[in-house]
């Protein structure tokens, strides 16, 4: 997937510059076309010699060292580039390249970058953690900077914790499995819902329900290695969100509406699969309700709005994929919330069968449209079963694309 491909390597001044030199041999030995742009800093830890001879190619350190006078060379390393990785990016690299500093060699040529920019930051755990390298990190995702995420292990500083270079063996699968993905969503905006959302009773009590964010999370994931510039609005999860994806935090099923119409207009398609209250406290009590209401306390629910329904009755040209946690009859009341909610696809769970529906890392589903089943897929891993929902929704997509173009 690599061959032919030509990938800049940036390499920042931590003390895991020398993993540079190994992932630069394994991106030539499958067959790219590497340049390398060096911080002078990351020269203290290794030598540009070390990866001339390993690429072949001459390394960038200076932005003034225009030797070729036909060319700009951070402009032409740029706009040449069919991916930068940058491995390892230090904190500094990370907060110039969120920050528009452009003051080196690596940093204007990052600027100046159309193509994907893949991150893959090493440095020690309280400077990963700090809020503002995680601000600068979630800015550049909100961007469509791709990260890979550090290990944990011993650290030059001495700890044992998150912060290592992630292996050279594995950077480079992941540039390659970036190259292998039909981008079958290119282009496309995709919208989805994770997670429960909360309905509040007083300050310190609410209503919710078991849903972890895992199906979600595993949906926009498929999404975007389809290519797809995806959003999550998401409520209560415990799973930990796909880092690089857009994310908006709400609570309540009113709030999960607002944020999902918000952007509902410039959607292409648009998956829910986040568990929504059906029913709220009529009444948020203020202060906390206190025992001496008596043995029994009544409380009053109202229903909450059904957001999908509202989506699907505002739909324009949105793909609108449901999904339906059902116990009994699944087909049934999949098929009833298909057709009531105007969804094109429905994604029936049932959530009282082992390994399927909330919390675990398995689901069972079966998508079904307008004419029914579409498919009926076996006990999979959530990311297994996103990845063949989101096949499955692209293709509808490039169906319509093609059917309005004969028309
Ligand atoms: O998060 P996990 O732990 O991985 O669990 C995954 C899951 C079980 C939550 C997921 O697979 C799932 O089934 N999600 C939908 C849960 C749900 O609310 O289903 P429902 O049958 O009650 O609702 C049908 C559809 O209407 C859903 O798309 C839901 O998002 C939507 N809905 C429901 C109520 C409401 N007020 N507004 C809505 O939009």
């Amino acid at each position: 997937m690599l061959r032919g491909k030509t990938i800049v390597l940036g390499i920042s001044g931590g003390i895991a510059a020398y993993k540079g030199a190994a992932i630069c041999s394994k991106l030539v030995g499958a067959g790219a076309n590497v340049h390398v742009i060096m911080t002078t800093s990351a020269t203290k830890f290794i030598t540009p010699l070390t990866l001339q001879t390993l690429s072949k190619n001459e390394v960038h350190i200076d932005t003034f060292d225009e030797n070729n006078p036909q060319v700009v060379n951070h402009i032409n390393l740029a706009d040449h580039a069919d991916l930068i990785v940058i491995a390892p990016a230090t904190a500094n690299t990370i907060g110039k390249l969120a920050n528009g500093i452009a003051d080196d060699m690596l940093s204007t040529t990052l600027l100046a970058a159309t193509c994907p920019i893949v991150i893959a930051p090493a440095m020690n755990v309280h400077m990963y953690e700090h809020p503002a390298v995680v601000h600068n990190m979630k800015l550049l995702a909100d961007r469509g900077a791709m990260f890979i995420d550090p290990g944990t292990g011993q650290l030059a500083c001495g700890y044992v914790a998150k912060g290592r270079l992630a292996e050279p063996e594995e950077i480079v699968d992941a540039l390659s499995r970036w190259f292998s993905k039909p981008q079958l969503l290119q282009g496309q905006s995709v919208l989805v819902t994770a997670g429960g959302t909360i309905e509040r009773l007083d300050p310190v009590r609410y209503l919710t329900n078991d849903s972890s964010g895992k199906m979600g999370f595993a949906v926009a994931e498929a999404a975007r290695a389809l290519g797809a510039d995806v959003t999550i609005v998401a409520g209560r999860t415990s799973a930990e969100p796909p880092p690089g994806i857009r994310l908006v935090r709400v609570e309540s099923a009113a709030q999960m509406l607002e944020e999902v119409l918000a952007r509902y207009e410039q959607s292409n398609i648009v998956i829910k699969s986040a568990a929504v209250a059906d029913y709220r406290p009529v009444q948020r009590f203020g202060q906390k309700l206190k025992k001496s209401r008596g043995d029994v306390l009544h409380l009053e629910l109202e229903r909450t709005t059904d957001i999908l329904q509202t989506l699907g009755e505002q739909k324009k040209t949105q793909i609108l994929v449901g999904f339906a946690a059902e116990t009994e009859d699944v087909e049934k009341y999949a098929l009833d919330k298909l057709e009531r909610k105007h969804c094109d696809f429905i994604v029936a769970n049932d959530v009282s069968a082992e390994g399927a529906g909330f919390n675990g890392d398995t689901n069972i589903i079966t998508i079904y449209n307008k004419q029914g089943i579409v498919e009926r897929l076996p006990l999979l891993g959530k990311a297994q079963a996103a990845e063949r929902l989101m096949n499955i929704v692209a293709n509808r997509l490039q169906q319509i694309k093609d059917d309005s173009h004969d028309r």
